[in-house]
């Protein structure tokens, strides 16, 4: 035996020695929800800092969006103890995750036997090269198998192609490009099979489109860290550059797209090491050559991976939704509806942004749809939602064949339609979620609040706004003012507080995209800008969203938000307890049918001099207004038993009317979909019901283009819940004395009318008994109000707005606006803790206005419209006036 024989057996059997299987024995699968941001740093850290031993299955990423790991044994019992620590709930799915990995069987295929090949079992690389051999043997009419290159260590990357003569467009499947996605190339085995091993009768359409396509099919990108995935690490996601160092690159992110730049790493020792640079490693570079070649016409790339039930459209790194996403989306939707159908496995849809809360780059998908411009290019991630993960058992291989090829083909052959994906906002969340909830709930034996407080925010597809900053802007320039003026038309920013005048200051928030190059922009202005909230996202999750549990009033409070059903249940359980107080009448139905609800309280006793209607939520994402509306329903209906005299005295003279939610349709919404949702839900785009009304309708402050903040719809009345309101106060304005309407925020007391600079009317005593009223609310809190106009305190003019006509129209005498808290330090994103102190202020100011005036209730004098019809004559003869003057100078 020479020393070079002797070198390589030496070799050998360190390698082998080293290699011995890694085992999963003991380690525990845990999921869990982080619900609070300590929770989510918690796993974060953990993530980075590895100071115990875990695996992540899913990375923790966003507030509310689960999270599966693995713990080693021994560090089981610190997990735990930190866990508690944190009152985090977690749930066990597999006390021993290499038990399930061994469930998963792999069984042997017999050469030359191809239907010995099933579906029940995973299969070993040496298997199903031989079996593709096999099958390429066997139809050699209708397949043929190619190697397109060799892997770092030297193995074949199979691609089996299904042509025929004549085909113009292409199709790339992509399936194993991850070692450890055992289910994504047991995918592409089976499709191959169904489009080349049968005579597909049972399956006309696949069977129409494996004739009308030339299909090219990878099973197996990465063979290389598949094989490793079997013989020693199960968990092996790479491939296998560096094998002694275990470096291996995350091919995934090894595309020159954006290369680096989100959700990858540079420590090679990292699950997403991107690599040293762009297509450093063979087969991302083969993969990517063999795509080149065929771009000529290639319609469809799908890519396969596990876990998650996701259905993900490009791009990976981006939040916005461009190209076509909108039709992509549309067909994905019908694939989605077509596999729900077939086992209930329930798929959601999106940008991996939009689905996973995260942003990768690097990775294929995006990868060919930007450098080839592919229409049509999804990425699956197969079953299962996390309950086994990367274990999935193998009696689950054949169902998510069947119910992916089931959903491939419907998404070739979709046409746009309509698709109403119900499932998706009640449910879009795993079985498993709600296994984990329920026997958490077992744990705390409160089940009713767990399935309540959870589903809810789970299940929604909500839009989050991570990373959109909230800035303040001062503009001192004329310049500074268009420019605002200019962004008011863009979409990728977002005013909370509208540019009106110089000096007046206007709050915006901006997307993470557009972030750099705005900052850039104002700087070149000489702009100075404030950033109030860095992440507002992070805002949003603060403002916690409780049940209400029926029949148990003391539930619902004004420690936290409500969600519109909640609302209602609530009111209704008070209609019970107090039936002669209190009578719920419905005014009216939103544009998706939700009802409106009044509230009349009458106490017994109450002298009845005359009305109080009080408004709130006409705006959706300004929670704080139904808030306060229930706290003043609240305090109204229980006066009779305070030890305020005051609130007493105001709640027995008035017939009172409340509509703690004008706009249920964008409430919900901004509970379940957007949390910036101003508008009421027309499908034209929404309207602002506050520029709706028939008051100078559509003259100034609003817009006509529908996706505008302020669109004021198409005419005045529009839209059903104006109309409603509405007749609603009609039907009440006979001794109607106050109408109070409840928005946020800024802290203003405005006075109509919106639509003029100048003060009419009665304005004088109505800006006394405010200024009276300011000084209550300050007098508590310290809270600062400013009294007057709209342009005299928001700096702008509008129209439309529901107390100018209320006071044009019946003349009634004090109409009131209130924007509450705050004053820009947190916006619409007002955390809960602030919820009671700006109820408990306000009802001071509420009572200061309403007590009982010396002289009794009377109507405004004089004809309102008599009087606008003047003033607009006036303005109409002096501006004839200044022509005149203009010409007879000009040609003097
Ligand atoms: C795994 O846990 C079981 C039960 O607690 C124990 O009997 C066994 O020895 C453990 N195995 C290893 C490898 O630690
Ligand atoms: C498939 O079925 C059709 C009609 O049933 C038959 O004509 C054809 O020969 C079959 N092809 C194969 C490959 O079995
Ligand atoms: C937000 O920005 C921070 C810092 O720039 C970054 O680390 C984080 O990944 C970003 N989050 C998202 C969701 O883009
Ligand atoms: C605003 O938009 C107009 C028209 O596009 C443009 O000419 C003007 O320069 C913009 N102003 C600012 C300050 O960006």
């Amino acid at each position: 035996m020479n020393a070079k024989t002797l070198a390589i057996i030496v070799i050998l059997l360190y390698n082998v020695r080293i290699c011995q299987s890694k085992k999963y024995v003991n380690f525990t699968l845990y999921s869990t929800v982080p619900t609070s941001p300590e929770h989510l740093k918690f796993l974060q850290n953990l993530d980075k800092q590895k100071y115990m031993e875990v695996i992540f299955w899913r990375k923790p990423s966003m507030l509310y969006e689960d999270v599966q790991l693995i713990v080693h044994p021994g560090d089981k019992e610190h997990f735990l103890e930190r866990v508690y620590h944190f009152k985090m709930k977690v749930e066990e799915l597999l006390s021993d995750v290499n038990s399930a990995f061994e469930a998963q069987t792999v069984t042997k295929y017999l050469r030359l036997n191809t239907d010995t090949y099933t579906w029940y079992n995973y299969h070993k690389l040496e298997d199903i090269y031989q079996w593709l051999a096999d099958m390429a043997v066997r139809y050699p009419n209708a397949m043929e198998l190619n190697s397109i290159g060799k892997s770092i260590e030297g193995r074949d990357i199979y691609v089996v192609s299904v042509k025929k003569p004549g085909n113009k467009f292409k199709v790339i499947v992509e399936g194993g490009i991850h070692g450890d996605e055992w289910i994504a190339v047991e995918l592409v085995t089976y499709l191959i099979n169904e489009l080349v091993g049968k005579n597909n009768s049972d399956n006309r359409r696949l069977y129409d489109l494996s004739r009308k396509y030339d299909w090219y099919l990878i099973p197996i990108v990465n063979p290389d860290g598949y094989l490793y995935s079997h013989t020693t690490d199960r968990l092996w996601r790479k491939n296998r550059r560096g094998t002694a160092n275990a470096i291996g690159v995350d091919l995934n992110r090894n595309f020159d797209y954006n290369f680096g730049k989100y959700g990858t790493s540079r420590d090679p020792k990292d699950d997403n090491y991107c690599g040293p640079r762009p297509f450093s490693e063979p087969e991302s570079r083969i993969l990517a050559d063999f795509v080149t070649e065929k771009k000529q016409n290639l319609r469809f790339y799908f890519s396969f991976h596990a876990y998650g039930q996701k259905l993900i459209i490009p791009y990976a790194d981006r939040i916005n939704h461009i190209d076509n996403y909108g039709e992509m989306e549309n067909f994905g939707k019908q694939a989605i509806l077509k596999m729900y159908k077939m086992y209930g496995t329930k798929y959601a849809i999106g940008t991996t942004y939009d689905t996973l809360g995260l942003r990768i780059s690097g990775n294929s998908a995006s990868w060919v749809k930007r450098i080839h411009g592919v229409r049509y290019v999804f990425t699956f991630l197969l079953r299962d939602e996390g309950y086994y993960g990367y274990a999935l058992p193998p009696n689950q291989i054949l169902p998510t064949c069947e119910e992916t090829v089931s959903g491939l083909t419907e998404l070739m052959v979709a046409k746009p339609r309509r698709v109403r994906l119900n499932f998706i906002n009640k449910a879009q969340k795993p079985v498993s979620v709600i296994f984990i909830l329920l026997l958490l709930t077992k744990m705390d034996n409160n089940l009713i609040y767990f399935l309540i407080y959870f589903f809810p925010i789970l299940f929604c597809d909500c839009k989050k706004y991570h990373n959109y900053t909230l800035y303040r802007g001062i503009p001192v320039d004329d310049i500074h003012l268009e420019f605002f003026k200019n962004l008011t038309t863009v979409d990728y920013v977002n005013f909370w507080r509208d540019p009106g005048q110089k000096f007046r200051p206007v709050d915006f928030v901006v997307d993470p995209e557009h972030k750099e190059q705005f900052l850039k922009d104002a700087d070149n202005l000489g702009l100075y800008l404030t950033t109030i909230i860095e992440d507002v996202q992070k805002a949003f999750d603060m403002q916690s969203v409780k049940p209400y549990i029926r029949r148990k009033m003391d539930s619902f409070d004004w420690n936290n938000y409500f969600r519109l059903q909640d609302i209602y249940e609530w009111l209704q359980d008070l209609e019970k307890t107090y039936p002669t107080e209190i009578k719920l009448t419905t005014i009216g139905r939103s544009y998706e049918s939700r009802e409106i609800i009044a509230v009349r309280i009458a106490l017994k006793g109450s002298k009845m001099r005359s009305k109080v209607i009080v408004e709130g939520g006409i705006h959706a994402r300004e929670w704080i207004a139904p808030a306060f509306v229930t706290y003043l329903i609240n305090q109204i209906i229980h006066a009779p038993n305070s030890n305020n005299p005051e609130l007493k005295e105001i709640a027995l003279t008035y017939e009172w009317y409340f509509v703690p939610v004008l706009n249920p349709d964008g409430y919900e919404y901004s509970h379940t979909h957007d949390r910036m949702w101003r508008k009421n839900r027309n499908s034209l785009g929404g309207v602002d019901l506050n520029r709706n009304f028939n008051h100078a309708f559509g003259s100034t402050g609003v817009s006509f283009t529908v996706n505008s903040e302020i669109f004021c719809g198409t005419s005045a009345f529009s839209e059903p819940e104006s109309r409603a309101m509405g007749t609603f106060i009609e039907s009440k304005s006979q001794h109607l004395e106050y109408y109070l309407a409840f928005h946020s925020y800024g802290q203003y007391m405005i006075l109509p009318y919106a639509n003029q600079r100048k003060h009419t009317e009665n304005y004088n005593e109505v800006f006394t008994m405010c200024t009276e009223a300011k000084e209550k609310i300050a007098a508590k809190y310290n809270t600062k109000y400013t009294v007057g106009t709209a342009y005299d305190t928001v700096g702008y003019l509008t129209s439309g707005v529901s107390g100018c006509w209320v006071k044009g129209k019946f003349r009634v005498p004090y109409v009131v606006t209130f924007e509450l808290r705050d004053n820009g330090h947190d916006g619409f994103a007002l955390s809960q803790d602030k919820i009671r102190p700006t109820c408990e202020e306000t009802m001071d100011g509420v009572i200061s206005l309403l007590k009982p005036r010396t002289r009794a209730y009377s109507k405004l004098e004089g004809d309102y419209t008599a009087a606008a019809m003047s003033l607009f004559i006036l303005d109409k003869i002096v501006i004839v006036f200044n022509v005149l003057l203009f010409i007879i100078v000009r040609f003097d």
